[in-house]
C-alpha cells in the first residue's frame, strides 16, 4: 500500500541490517508515522500485547519474524538448548493473544520447519526463509482474496450504474491488519483501481477505534472515498438502503463457518440480516481452526485492560496527542475484545480461493486437503 506515495508493506527485515525486523507503530497512526525496529523476541511479544502490531494476518507475520528474531538469540551450545529456548520463545508469543488463531498457526509453522533443519545453523536460516515466507503468502492471500472479492462488487455496481457501491466494514481488516492489501479491503482496493466507484462506511470501532484511527487512514491514502461512522449508526443506514454490502475480517473462523471478529461483528451481521444486506467475511486460509467445530463456546475470547474502554488519546488543537479520562474514575468496565458471528448470518466466506457458503460441506470443498485434519469430522 502506499503511504505518502512509497509503498510500504507492514512488516519487513532492515535492508542494511537483517537481524532487525521493522514495523510500522499503529499505536501513533493516523498522527504520526512512526517505523520501529525490533531485536528480540522479548520485545516482538510486547509489540503485539500493547497492539503495536495488530490484526490476525500481521500478528501471524509477526510471530514468524519472533521465531526468527528468537533463533538469532538462541544458545547455539546444543540442538536442545537452541530447541528449548524456541519453544518456550513460541509459548511467550503464543500467549499474547488468544483470539487470532494466526499466531499460533505462525508459530507453529515455524517450529515444525526449524525443526527439520539439520544442524543450528541450517535451523536460524530456515527460521528467516520460513518467517519471509509467511510474510509473502500473507500478502499474496490478500492479493487474490482481493480479485475473488472484486466480482462482488462488480456485479453490484452493474445493477445501480453511476452510483457507488455503499460498502460498510468493521474494525480494520484493511491493509494494516494483514502484509500488504488487507482481507476485507482487498476487493476494495481491486474495485476502487479498476475504476468501479466505491464509498465505505467506516465504523469507528471502540474501544481501540481500528476503523476511525486505522482504516480510515489507509483508505485515506489510497484515496477511497469513505465516512467515518459511531459504531450505533450501521443498522440505521442498512434499514434505509445505505449500504449494498457488508464486508469484515476475521480473527478465527471454524470448519463450520462461525466467525470471530472484532467486538461488535455480531450486532452488524443480526443487523445485516434483518435487512436482506448481504454479509460477507473475508479471510486467508491461515485463519482457519481446523479443530474447533462450535464457535461459539470453543473460540477464547480475549478480554483487555479497563483502560481502553476508559481512556481515549487524540490530538488537540495544539498539535500534541493527550489522554483524556470518559468515564467517572471508579466505575468498573469490561473489556470484550471480539465477538462470535454465527455461520447462519453470514452469506458467504472470502477466501484465497474462492468464495464459499460458510458450512462445512463448502469450506471443506474449497480446501479438501483439511478434510484429513483432527477436529474435522
Ligand atoms: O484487536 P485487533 O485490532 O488485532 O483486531 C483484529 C481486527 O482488526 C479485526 O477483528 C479484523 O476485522 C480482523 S483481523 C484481520
Amino acid at each position: 500500500m502506499n503511504v505518502a506515495g512509497t509503498h510500504y508493506r507492514t512488516i519487513w527485515l532492515k535492508a542494511d541490517n537483517p537481524s532487525v525486523v521493522q514495523i510500522i507503530d499503529q499505536r501513533r497512526l493516523p498522527h504520526k508515522f512512526v517505523i520501529m525496529d525490533l531485536t528480540t523476541v522479548e520485545a516482538t511479544a510486547a509489540a503485539i500485547q500493547d497492539m503495536t502490531v495488530r490484526g490476525a494476518g500481521l500478528i501471524g507475520a509477526t510471530a514468524g519474524y519472533g521465531m526468527y528474531l528468537a533463533a538469532l538469540e538462541a544458545p547455539r551450545t546444543s540442538a536442545e538448548a537452541f530447541l528449548k529456548f524456541l519453544a518456550e520463545a513460541g509459548d511467550q508469543l503464543k500467549a499474547t493473544r488468544p483470539t487470532a488463531v494466526n499466531l499460533a498457526w505462525a508459530v507453529d509453522r515455524q517450529l515444525d520447519a526449524i525443526r527439520a533443519g539439520e544442524d543450528l545453523h541450517a535451523m536460524v536460516a530456515i527460521a528467516r526463509d520460513t518467517a519471509g515466507q509467511i510474510a509473502d503468502e500473507d500478502a499474496d492471500f490478500c492479493r487474490r482474496i482481493g480479485e475473488h472479492g472484486l466480482a462482488l462488487i462488480e456485479a453490484i455496481a452493474k445493477r445501480k450504474p453511476g452510483e457507488p457501491v455503499h460498502i460498510l466494514t468493521h474494525c480494520n481488516a484493511g491493509w494494516l491488519a494483514f502484509v500488504d492489501y488487507g482481507s476485507a479491503t482487498a476487493p476494495i482496493y481491486a474495485a476502487f483501481d479498476r475504476g468501479i466507484p466505491v464509498h465505505v462506511w467506516v465504523d469507528e470501532t471502540r474501544p481501540r477505534n481500528q476503523g476511525a484511527r486505522l482504516t480510515a487512514w489507509e483508505l485515506g491514502q489510497h484515496g477511497v472515498p469513505h465516512t467515518v461512522i459511531a459504531d450505533n449508526v450501521g443498522g440505521h443506514l442498512m434499514q434505509h438502503g445505505m449500504v449494498d454490502v457488508c464486508i469484515v475480517g476475521s480473527d478465527r473462523t471454524t470448519y463450520t463457518g462461525d466467525v470471530a471478529n472484532k467486538i461488535g461483528t455480531y450486532l452488524k451481521a443480526l443487523a445485516a440480516k434483518d435487512n436482506d444486506v448481504p454479509f460477507y467475511v473475508a479471510l486467508p486460509s491461515s485463519t482457519f481452526d481446523w479443530t474447533i467445530r462450535d464457535g461459539l463456546h470453543e473460540i477464547p475470547i480475549e478480554q483487555r485492560h479497563a483502560e481502553e474502554v476508559k481512556y481515549m488519546d487524540g490530538r488537540t488543537a495544539s498539535g500534541s496527542i493527550e489522554t483524556v479520562l470518559l468515564t467517572p474514575e471508579a466505575s468498573p468496565v469490561a473489556n470484550y475484545g471480539f465477538d462470535v458471528t454465527p455461520a447462519r448470518l453470514v452469506t458467504g466466506l472470502i477466501t484465497e480461493r474462492g468464495i464459499c457458503k460458510p458450512s462445512e460441506d463448502d469450506i471443506l470443498h474449497l480446501y479438501p486437503e483439511k478434510r484429513a485434519v483432527s477436529g474435522v469430522r
